[in-house]
Parts: structure tokens; C-alpha cells; sequence
């Protein structure tokens, strides 16, 4: 194991416009939590780092559509997704967030020593502007033609689809996303970073120094960027929401988004140092301090590319060591979204499924998008638990519980001689602090999840092999040599579980009654970790099976929320030519009373109906048989355009239309009146 060192481990700060849901849980949170559990764990001084970004563009566009102020949505959400990192084990040193009077700060010194060494550009430009709105469109404000990939729905900084990142005047077809408008023009003064300064550096820094230790996707993107050829970015907004961009002439400005957020990773280090009397520039500024951060990959060149080169050319800062970034999950074979509610949202997930954090945890560990993008499925959690956590883990723990409260009251057994395959086992425990360690320190996070779950293999199999239960009535010393070398392999479990499984971890603790007197790497060191005498404390179960019935009930979830989203996004069409009153007074609509129907021979559609309007009965085809039983709609008032020319359908002469529309689910419906009235009744 490597020696002691610092640590500043951050964690995309989450847009406050929504709750979060498992696709953040698993590209950012669970692998920087159990990262950072792990070096805690193995003595290192570790700051892990988080906070709210409540700048973002889709917040004042939420608070508009809600009808309330920005400030409401940000407390509203930073609430709810505070909660929930809290209850999912995620064990941030200090969760901040970007509205703080100390971010506030901390930017605006930020960018002032940068204005003051002259390491911006100061630029009038025409930008894209909404005169409707009376704004300047950049960012989310705009959507267009992606200019690399040729996406139509590209956001002005960045496409969604490939990932880059642009300037909103570089969009083909620029529409303005708060009125749809096809925007105007406008001249403006913004501060731009001269990314094209800073090439040389970038591709000496990445390019050549972290060819071996980036992960592909990450340097791929990086690589890819840089080639592309950088140019300047600009740094300011004409927004009102924001920090303001601390100039004199700079009324109305603020900064973009993306500039102030990553250093809200200093400033909520600075907020956790002042709470813990630590100095926050040991975590920011001292070479010896290894800084990762954890991200998605749709983040990959704020953090490689545009926060590199601010730090540089701040000067005073270090820069990342490593971006382990992820690439992203998706639910049920389709993307998550937040604004179709595509999403498994975690405060709903532990309603549904109470103390349930580490199954959660694990199955997104296991499966998680390290190297491309995966599928979250609700068949394969319910799998994950009740294959592995439950029928391995689970069953191996609660055999060796069971069993020594059984034979020996609770209390662990002297050993006898060690048969070979005891000094194996025991031998190949030693072994798993270090095998797992290696994968985590390496950013393999599913690889070392697996490592894990080979130890309670090794423990399942180890007592499937000896059989105490059957030994116990022919061999009772030799049971107490089994169980010894089982609980050995329990306690193991215990202490490196915890990383990946925090609430398990301490539960099993709890039943073999040890609290935190095991360390890491004690695993490793200590000959004998519960040693005979011990009393150990009533089994408890860690994990219970889930039920088909209650995947089933997510699924169904889902199906609704695909429903509601389709019937939300069906076209309406757009309205028809105007015309004239007198054009309308041209159609004679009437209330008719069906007598009688039957289906036209040799059609799917068509049913011939009796229909009396008033001034006569008369025959008329329409193409209803889909929708409707012929002896369902006899009695039916329906809505007759009487005047329209007769015309002969399948030979059947038609002596007007019936009024119909659709209904969500695909079929038709007439239009009726809401009350019965005397057939021939006018319709105006
Ligand atoms: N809010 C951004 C997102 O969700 C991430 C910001 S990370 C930070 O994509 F570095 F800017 F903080
Ligand atoms: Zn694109």
C-alpha cells in the first residue's frame, strides 16, 4: 500500500432544477464516496468536496415556468438532493453550495486576479440576442444546429450528443429557447479566456504527461479537443442570475456558470477548513496534494481544458492529478432525463425500498458505465441482490452467526490444527485489502466491487466445502477449528465492505460486536482478528430477497411515465388558413340520433349507419369500425355535416360526415352534445 498522503477528492457540484436520481449516484457520487472511504480508511488525510451549483441557465428558466423566484427552487432542491446524499451514505467533509456568501466571494477574487494579470480578453462582440425577450441568448437560452455533429437540438455551450463544446454563435439555425424565436444580433462587451494561449501547456500537461494514467475515454475527448484547435471562451453573460461579474463596467453581467462553479470546490474546502480548523490551501496549493475529480463525461473539458487553464493561469494552484469520469447510465435502455422523468429518483427509491442504500449502491457499482455507457435494468438489481448480496453475502454471514450462537452461545471458539485448506483460506483473506485497494486506487471500481464479493465467495464456499453442520455430530473439535477460520473471514468482510457497502459494514460490525477496533489494514497484518473468547451478538439479516411482484411495480412505473410522456409530446396541429364568418355559415352542421349500423363487407374501418338528423334519415359511411361495435353506438347523438356533396365509398352512397376526434390511447370519439337535444338541432 502506498504511503499516507493528501487528498482533495471532488464531486461534480449537481445543478439544483431537479432532485437526483441513480444516474448521478452512479458516474459521480458512489465512486468518489467509496474512493474516498477507502483512503480514509487506509490513513490518508482525504477533503472529499461537493456543494449545489445554483447558477446553472435551467434555473431561472424552472423558477419562470413554476412562476416563482430562482431562489425558491435552488433552497427547494438543495434541500432535497442534501437529504439524499446524506441518506445514501455519500460522505462529503462538507456539501456547500454556489449561492454561499464565501462562493460569492471566492469567485469574485477568482476573476479579479485573473482580470488583473491580464489574462482575459476583453471583447466587444455581437452575440445572439432576443429583442421578445429582451435578453441575451447564450448557453441553454438557445438551441441549434451543432455545428460538429449536426444535432438540431444543441445547447449553445454545449451539444448534448457529442460532447462539445461551442460558442451559441457557432449554432446553425439559432432559436431562442424561451420564445422560439430565430434570435437578432446584438453588440456586447464580454471578458473571454484565451484557451488558445494555453494549448502548448494543455498538450504538454495531458497530451504527453497523463498519455498511460487517464482513462482512454477522458484523454480520447481531451486528445480530440485539443487538435480540434482551442479558441477563446468567454467567461461573462448579460444574465441576471449569477455572480456579478465584479467590474465597474459591468452592470448586468455576470459570470458564466462555468466559470464560477468548479471553484466552488475551493470555496466549499475553504467553508470545511473554517468549520475544522484545517488550512484549506494545503488541499488547494501544495504540490504534495493529489486532487481528483469525479464527473460525468458530458464534463470532461470544464475540467480538463477550461478549470486547468484557469488554475494555471491563476498561478497559485495545482492541478488535477487524475478525472476518473464516467460515462453515463441509462434506465431500461433509454437516456435519463430529468425533464421526462425518466429517472429513478433516490428519494423515491428509499421509500419504496427503506434501508435498502447499499443494494442501490452495489448494483450501480457493479454496473457501473466505467468505460462505456450501461444499462440500469430492474430485473438485473433485483438479480444483483438476490444472487450475490443475498445469497452470497447474506448467507454466508448468516451461517456463520447462526452456527456459533448455536454451538457456542456466541462466543468464537478455540481453534484446533489448521488443515491445509484453513491456512489457505486464511492465507488468501490476507490478501483482499490489498487486491481490492489496487482496483480502487486505479479508478475500477466494478472490478474491485467483484473483489469484494469473491471474499464472501471464498467464505460460502469455505463452509460449503467443511460442512459443520454435518461434521458437528462425528468431529466437534473439528467445528470449532471451521467456525474460527469462517468468523476470521467474517470480520474481514466486515471492515472492507465498508467503502462499498457503509450501512452493511456497520451492521455487521455491530453483529459480530467489533465497532471500528479493525482497521484496514489489520486485514493484512494481524494474525488472528476475533480471537477465541470473543462474544459475537444474534444474527441479524443484511439482506432480504425483493419479490417479483415489486420489480414488477417499477417497471409498471415506468411504462406509466413512458405513456404520460408520449401523450405529452403528440403534436397538436398547427391551426388551419383563417377564413371569412360567411365561409363558416356555409357548413351545415346538425345533432343526428344513430338507428342503426353494420359493418361494410371487406373492410377493417368502415361501418354503414342510419342516422336521422332531424330533416330526414340517411345513409352515411364512416370510418369508425375500429373504434366502435356497430350494436355499441345504436342511440348514439352524434355531430352531421349535412350539406357536404354525397360521395360513393366502397359503392355505398354517403349522405354526409360524422364529427369525430381522437383520444389519447388512439382511438376516435364522437362529438356530442352534452346534453340530449332534438335531432336537426344546428350546430353554430
Ligand atoms: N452542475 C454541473 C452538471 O451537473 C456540474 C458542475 S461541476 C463543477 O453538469 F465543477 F462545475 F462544479
Ligand atoms: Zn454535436
Amino acid at each position: 500500500m502506498s504511503a499516507p498522503k493528501r487528498y482533495t477528492i471532488t464531486a461534480a457540484l449537481p445543478y439544483t432544477n431537479g432532485p437526483i436520481h441513480i444516474g448521478h449516484l452512479a458516474g459521480v457520487y458512489v465512486p468518489a464516496d467509496i474512493y474516498a472511504r477507502y483512503l480514509r480508511l487506509t490513513g490518508n488525510d482525504v477533503a472529499y468536496i461537493s456543494g449545489s451549483d445554483e447558477h446553472g441557465a435551467a434555473i431561472p428558466m424552472r423558477a419562470k415556468k413554476e412562476g416563482v423566484s430562482p431562489q425558491v427552487i435552488i433552497d427547494k432542491y438543495h434541500g432535497i438532493i442534501k437529504k439524499s446524499f446524506e441518506d445514501f451514505g455519500i460522505s462529503f467533509d462538507n456539501y456547500s453550495r454556489t449561492s454561499a456568501k464565501i462562493h460569492h466571494e471566492t469567485a469574485s477574487e477568482f476573476f479579479t486576479k485573473m482580470y488583473n494579470d491580464g489574462e482575459f480578453i476583453e471583447e466587444v462582440s455581437a452575440q445572439l440576442y432576443d429583442a421578445e425577450a429582451n435578453q441575451f441568448l447564450a448557453d441553454r437560452f438557445v438551441v441549434g444546429t451543432c455545428p460538429k455533429c449536426g444535432f438540431e437540438e444543441s445547447y449553445g455551450d454545449q451539444c448534448e450528443n457529442c460532447g462539445t463544446s461551442h460558442n451559441a454563435t457557432d449554432l446553425i439555425n439559432p432559436k431562442s429557447a424561451i420564445t422560439g424565436n430565430v434570435p437578432s444580433v446584438k453588440e456586447t462587451k464580454h471578458w473571454f479566456l484565451p484557451l488558445d494561449k494555453h494549448e502548448a501547456f494543455l498538450r504538454e500537461w495531458i497530451l504527453e504527461g497523463h498519455k498511460k494514467d487517464w482513462k482512454p475515454n477522458v484523454y480520447g475527448q481531451v486528445k480530440s479537443w485539443v487538435e480540434d484547435g482551442l479558441r477563446p471562451r468567454a467567461v461573462t453573460r448579460d444574465l441576471d442570475w449569477g455572480i456579478p461579474v465584479p467590474l465597474k463596467d459591468a452592470e448586468g453581467k455576470v459570470l458564466y456558470v462555468w466559470f464560477d462553479a468548479p471553484i466552488g470546490y475551493i470555496s466549499s474546502t475553504k467553508e470545511w477548513a473554517a468549520r475544522e480548523g484545517k488550512n484549506w490551501e494545503d488541499y488547494w496549493k501544495k504540490d504534495d496534494t493529489k486532487l481528483v475529480h469525479f464527473i460525468g463525461k458530458d464534463n470532461i473539458v470544464f475540467h480538463c481544458i477550461i478549470f486547468p487553464s484557469m488554475l494555471k493561469a491563476h498561478g497559485d494552484y495545482i492541478l488535477p492529478d487524475n478525472v476518473p469520469a464516467n460515462e453515463f447510465l441509462n434506465l431500461e435502455g433509454n437516456k435519463l432525463s430529468t425533464s421526462k422523468n425518466w429517472a429513478v429518483w433516490l428519494h423515491e427509491y428509499l421509500e419504496e425500498f427503506p434501508d435498502q442504500q447499499d443494494v442501490l449502491r452495489y448494483t450501480l457499482t457493479a454496473n457501473a458505465p466505467e468505460s462505456k455507457d450501461n444499462d440500469f435494468t430492474w430485473k438485473d438489481f433485483q438479480a444483483k441482490n438476490n444472487n450475490e448480496l443475498v445469497a452470497i453475502f447474506g448467507n454466508f454471514i448468516n451461517r456463520v452467526v447462526v452456527l456459533t450462537n448455536k454451538y457456542y452461545e456466541g462466543i468464537i471458539p478455540a481453534p484446533n490444527d489448521f488443515t491445509e485448506v484453513d491456512e489457505d483460506v486464511l492465507a488468501a483473506v490476507k490478501e483482499f485489502p490489498n487486491i481490492i485497494g489496487k482496483s480502487i486506487e486505479r479508478y475500477r471500481f466494478r472490478e474491485a466491487s467483484q473483489e469484494l464479493m469473491n471474499l464472501a465467495r471464498l467464505g460460502n464456499k469455505y463452509l460449503a466445502d467443511e460442512e459443520p453442520w454435518k461434521v458437528i455430530k462425528v468431529d466437534a473439535e473439528r467445528v470449532q477449528t471451521i467456525m474460527y477460520v469462517a468468523l476470521q473471514i467474517s470480520a474481514a468482510l466486515a471492515v472492507v465492505s465498508k467503502p462499498f457497502l457503509p450501512f452493511t459494514s456497520d451492521k455487521l460490525k455491530g453483529i459480530l460486536n467489533i465497532d471500528d477496533k479493525l482497521s484496514w489494514n489489520d486485514i493484512t497484518e494481524k494474525e488472528i482478528l476475533l480471537p477465541a473468547a470473543h462474544q459475537i451478538n444474534k444474527a441479524e439479516l443484511l439482506f432480504s430477497k425483493i419479490e417479483d411482484k415489486t420489480i414488477d411495480a417499477q417497471i409498471e412505473k415506468l411504462e406509466a411515465t413512458k405513456i404520460a410522456n408520449e401523450q405529452e409530446n403528440k403534436v397538436v396541429e398547427p391551426q388551419k388558413e383563417t377564413i371569412e364568418f360567411d365561409d363558416f355559415t356555409k357548413l351545415d352542421i346538425r345533432i343526428g340520433t344513430i338507428l342503426e349500423a353494420e359493418k361494410v363487407a371487406k373492410t377493417k374501418k368502415l361501418l354503414k349507419l342510419k342516422v336521422d338528423v332531424g330533416i330526414d334519415t340517411r345513409t352515411i359511411v364512416s370510418g369508425i369500425a375500429e373504434s366502435f361495435k356497430p350494436e355499441d353506438i345504436i342511440g348514439q347523438q352524434v355531430s352531421v355535416l349535412v350539406n357536404l356533396a354525397p360521395r360513393k365509398i366502397r359503392g355505398v352512397e354517403s349522405q354526409g360526415m360524422i364529427l369525430m376526434t381522437d383520444t389519447p390511447d388512439g382511438k376516435l370519439a364522437f362529438v356530442e352534445p352534452t346534453k340530449e337535444v332534438k335531432n336537426g338541432q344546428q350546430v353554430s
